[in-house]
């Protein structure tokens, strides 16, 4: 399974929404790290830039959306290969990345087939495009593999989409997006639509894959149940940062955020022990008006002094090296010799967003990039 290995490094990622002082910051600071053959989950309610995060490394945000700092770096097999700067390469090189490299399923996959065209020039076209010197009848044949894989019978090549039940359709998309044996799967939200069985059997079947194939996947979804049976780790997002990054197991047995075990609380675990439901009081931010330190502080029933005027930085906690939290529960106290870096929001000014100084800094260096 997991190599240990990175494929995929985010470090310091911020995301506007606009620019100038009408700018929403819909990502702040993200520091991820996808290694090679895992599944990451990536948890959190509507709006907390989930799908923003997805965007901007496959460089598809399109316009007012802006990366305005940080780094996202793709690691090839080879353990010699030089890291790919994924927000420097030029449109005919991202091109031939995505797909080859990395491919996407999207939120909502299943209703962006094209009505018109069957299956099979659906899939094919993809085999087109990128391997140019393959032959019709191969073409057809590696598509046939492909529904295979996904565990739809080849007959249903020449099928157009709304002869596919909606499970069906977004297996085709999977096994679109598995073509070219890419070494990432981004999947946003790819089953929600789905009922809950058959959610299950596209992850199963997608795990499955996972081991035949070693590919590794970031999976998104707001059902951190979901999660939980078929993650490897999982990062959790609120507000536009990562407050929780754990093993599946420790998230589980262990949420260490407020935030977390307030998710856990509000999906029902289809397997294990029963947990009451409480769900999580409140909503979720609007990024024009984020509370000042710790965004969750207005909702979390466990808030105390330093909360509300400092941000809370996303560190291992003393004792567990292997996660990270963002919480002052876990951390030292603002203004102890310990603390990792304590962010005042006493003042305005840049010291009120730790991503602020990030994104100053990269504009020093690199133009603001988007798409
Ligand atoms: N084009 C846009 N212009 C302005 N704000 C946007 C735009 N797209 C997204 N946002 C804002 O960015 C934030 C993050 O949105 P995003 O779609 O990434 O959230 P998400 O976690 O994927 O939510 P969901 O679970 O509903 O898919 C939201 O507050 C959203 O309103
Ligand atoms: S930092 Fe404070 S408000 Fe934020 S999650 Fe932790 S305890 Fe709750
Ligand atoms: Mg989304």
């Amino acid at each position: 399974m997991t190599t240990g290995r990175p494929v995929l490094t985010i470090r310091g990622l911020n995301v506007d929404y606009g620019t100038g002082p009408g700018a929403v910051h819909a990502l702040r600071d993200i520091d991820l790290t996808l290694h090679r053959g895992e599944v990451l989950g990536l948890a959190g309610e509507s709006g907390s830039g989930k799908s923003t995060l997805a965007y901007a490394v496959t460089r598809l945000l399109s316009p007012p959306g802006v990366i305005t700092g940080g780094d996202v770096h793709y690691h090839p097999p080879q353990g010699d290969a030089a890291p790919v700067d994924l927000l420097t390469l030029t449109p005919q090189e991202l091109r031939a990345f995505r797909w080859q490299e990395l491919s996407i399923v999207f939120q909502g996959a299943m209703n962006s087939l094209n009505p018109v065209h069957t299956v099979h020039s659906q899939l094919t076209d993809v085999l087109k495009a990128h391997r140019p010197e393959m032959r019709q009848a191969e073409r057809t044949g590696r598509a046939e593999e492909l529904l295979n894989l996904v565990g739809i019978s080849r007959d249903r090549l020449g099928a157009f989409p709304h002869q596919l039940s909606g499970g069906m359709r977004q297996r085709v998309m999977i096994a679109m997006a598995l073509a070219l044996e890419p070494e990432i799967v981004i999947m946003d939200e790819p089953t929600t639509a789905l009922d809950v069985v058959m959610q299950r059997q596209i992850l199963r079947k997608l795990v499955a894959l996972r081991e035949e194939l070693g590919f590794s996947v970031v999976f998104i979804t707001h059902d951190i149940s979901l999660l939980i049976e078929f993650s490897d780790r999982i990062a959790i997002m609120y507000g536009g940062r990562i407050v929780e990054e754990a093993g599946a197991a420790e998230i589980y047995r262990d949420p260490r955020h407020p935030y977390s075990d307030g998710l856990l609380h509000s999906f029902p675990a289809l397997h294990g022990p029963r947990r009451e439901l409480t769900g999580i009081p409140g909503s979720p931010p609007h990024l024009t008006a984020m509370p000042t330190g710790c965004a969750f502080h207005p909702r979390c029933g466990k808030a105390f002094d330093p909360c509300a005027g400092h941000v809370p930085v996303l560190t291992a906690p003393d004792d567990a090296p292997e996660r990270t939290v963002a919480c002052w529960l876990h951390h030292s106290a603002p203004g102890d010799a310990a603390d990792p870096a304590p962010v005042s929001v006493s003042g305005a000014g840049p010291e009120a967003d730790p991503g602020a100084g990030a994104r100053e800094s990269a504009g020093d260096t690199s133009a603001a990039r988007s798409g």
